[in-house]
């Protein structure tokens, strides 16, 4: 399986934090946001990965991540011209797709919680059709929302409805067989102009191919659209961080435990950041190899 990260669009409202930097790369506690999606491929055990930026901001991720080679993975880089949807990232991506199934993850969603490895583990084995999850929130409005029927089968999926007919949005994170690049040219700009992912995956559930996965109490998938709710995001993480002391979404981390490098590579990676909290946790977990 590929994984694609998207981390395009301009940030409106994030102003001016945006005004010359993408939204993806600023901060969330003491990480850039992009090393929060990129953890979820890297748990998900994918290593080939396409990161897909705007003209300005691509080589921004370029010098942030490289070829991926020192994480044991491999990123390519492509760039999406206008904010034209997130379904046009896998027409963006259908060379680097090939005949592969794929998972798009959002560049400023951030997961985290217990259950999260099994239900990627369950999402990766898909051999055909599609996997997405559902999220219940307080207030669904600015996201697609799932409906359900009595005995929770998907009757439709609905992008930004003004009155949502569950509390289940869908976070952004996809798992598909390769029929998306075939269903992702069919689809057609929507209201707001792009290409939805929401369509992608009506598109399934009409085939009958599309299984959704919740997530319970006790997971959190936090928001970063507006200053708030990033703020929130770092103080949760540096919660989290502080009173167990295992880190979330460090990059170097994940591939270390899913042996994409071994333990020398590790001590080197430490060793760039070894003046923060941040290389001094890697280079501990060399020391002590706490349970995971
Ligand atoms: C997009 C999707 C929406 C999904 C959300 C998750 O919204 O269109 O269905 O729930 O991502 O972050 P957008 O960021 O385009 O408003």
């Amino acid at each position: 399986m590929k994984g694609i990260i998207l981390a395009g669009g301009k940030g409106t409202r994030l102003g001016p934090l945006t005004k010359s930097v993408s939204k993806q790369i600023l901060p969330i506690y003491d990480k850039p946001m992009i090393y929060y999606p990129l953890s979820v491929l890297l748990m998900a055990g994918i290593k080939e990965i396409l990161l897909i930026s705007t003209p300005r901001d691509i080589s921004l991720y370029m010098d942030l991540l490289g070829d991926g080679k020192e994480l044991g993975i491999d990123i390519k880089y492509e760039v999406q011209e206008e904010s034209n949807g997130l379904a046009e990232a896998f027409i963006i991506g259908e060379d680097f797709i090939g005949t592969d199934n794929v998972c798009l993850v959002l560049g400023d969603n951030i997961f985290f919680g217990q259950s999260f490895q099994e239900k990627l583990d369950i999402a990766t084995s898909l051999s055909e059709g599609a996997y997405i999850f559902g999220y219940p929130i307080e207030d669904p409005r600015e996201f697609g929302v799932v409906e359900f029927d009595s005995q929770y089968n998907v009757v439709s999926i609905e992008e930004k409805p003004k009155e949502p007919k569950s509390n289940f949005v869908v976070p952004g994170l996809y798992f598909y067989d390769n029929s998306v690049i075939e269903i992702a040219k069919n689809i057609k700009p929507s209201s707001r102009g792009e290409l939805e992912i929401t369509d992608i995956n009506n598109e399934y559930l009409r085939r009958n191919k599309l299984k959704v996965i919740l997530f319970g109490r006790g997971f959190a998938w936090l928001d970063t659209g507006n200053p708030t709710t990033m703020l929130k995001a770092s103080n949760f993480v540096e919660t989290i961080q502080q009173r167990q002391g295992f880190y979330i979404a460090c990059i170097e981390e994940i591939a270390w435990r899913k042996g994409f490098i071994d333990s020398q590579q590790l001590k080197k990676l430490a060793n760039k950041n070894i003046k923060t909290n941040y290389g001094k946790y890697i280079n501990d977990l060399l020391k002590n190899d706490l349970s995971k």
